[in-house]
């Protein structure tokens, strides 16, 4: 006997577009987590050949997509609509960290790091928005991150960016609910990807500092915080944020990894003592 689907139930496969897919990082991570709970994955990235293993797996389906660029979003989004008539989950996790002190830093690269972290995850948001509520279902998730919870020296740039992502996607659930659209937070801690030697390569092409030299050594530090010791490996991240974004009814906020509940402590502290050991910390 056929059976039939109805609008409101979760569809058995689901369509999963995720941003920034490039081998080693976390989006690498959240596609193949995807694929294993036998999502329909549309893994982007700026560069093919940046996922180059995933090609001949026929879990996914792989898109060039520059979140920076309207064009590469339209193409891509049209183009997975076309194959598979809809996109029901969206990861927004395609992101650049951006070290340097703010009374130097380049305008030209905090507006690079906002036209990728803030703009480009409006920018698919957009695009893919129109889809799902003519459906009247689907999710959205925006990757933040916990160093937006307490703001320390070097990175300024980089914990805006997440701050915004984190004040927009509160606005976004709220407005797209009305749609059946779900929207959630997810903020991970520190997790083991190429975040630190993406963040160096762009801070070498920075001029030198002026007023700031003597704290060249903390600043190139500040890029691989996220990548000593204590991280938490990507794949065990992913499977745990898969796990909660394929709920059925998945949190507003989920977070995990390394320092995510010490940065949660951090945020309720009193401005003196968090400066105190950011100051510590990060040797500003
Ligand atoms: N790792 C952590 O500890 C940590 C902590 C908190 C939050 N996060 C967030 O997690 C997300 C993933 O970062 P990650 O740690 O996995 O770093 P990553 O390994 O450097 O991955 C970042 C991904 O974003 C892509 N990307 C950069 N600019 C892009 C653009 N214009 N269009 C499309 N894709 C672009 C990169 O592509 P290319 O390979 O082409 O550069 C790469 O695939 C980011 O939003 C980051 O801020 C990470």
């Amino acid at each position: 006997m056929e059976t039939r689907r109805h609008d409101d139930e979760e569809p058995p496969n689901p369509v999963v577009v995720v941003t920034g897919c490039s081998t080693g990082g976390i989006g690498h991570a959240l596609a193949r987590a995807f694929a294993e709970r036998k999502c329909r994955v549309v893994a982007t990235s700026r560069s093919l050949r940046s996922m180059a293993e995933l090609e001949h797996d026929h879990r996914f389906f792989l898109q060039e997509l520059d979140v920076q660029s309207d064009e590469s979003v339209r193409r891509a989004v049209d183009a997975v609509v076309d194959k598979f008539g809809g996109i029901d989950v969206l990861v927004n996790n395609a992101g650049v960290q951006c070290v340097g002190p703010l009374a130097e830093v380049p305008l030209s690269a905090m507006q690079q790091t906002f036209d990728t972290n803030v703009f480009g995850t409006v920018r698919m948001v957009q695009a893919v928005v129109p889809h799902m509520a003519t459906r009247k279902r689907g999710k959205i998730v925006n990757v933040g991150s916990v160093a937006a919870l307490a703001s320390g020296p070097w990175s300024g740039t980089y914990t805006a960016s997440k701050a915004s992502i984190h004040a927009l996607t509160d606005t976004l659930r709220l407005e797209l609910a009305h749609f059946g659209i779900d929207v959630v937070s997810v903020v991970p801690g520190a997790i083991k990807s190429n975040i630190g030697d993406s963040a160096i390569a762009s801070y070498n092409r920075m001029p030198e500092w002026k007023l700031f030299k003597p704290f060249e050594a903390a600043i190139r530090d500040r890029a691989y915080f996220s990548q000593k010791s204590k991280t938490t490996p990507t794949d065990e991240f992913a499977k745990h944020t898969v796990a909660a974004i394929l709920k059925e009814k998945p949190p507003a906020w989920f977070t995990y990894g390394h320092y995510s509940t010490a940065m949660a402590i951090m945020y309720h502290l009193p401005l003196s003592v968090r400066d105190f050991i950011l100051k510590k910390a990060m040797k500003g």
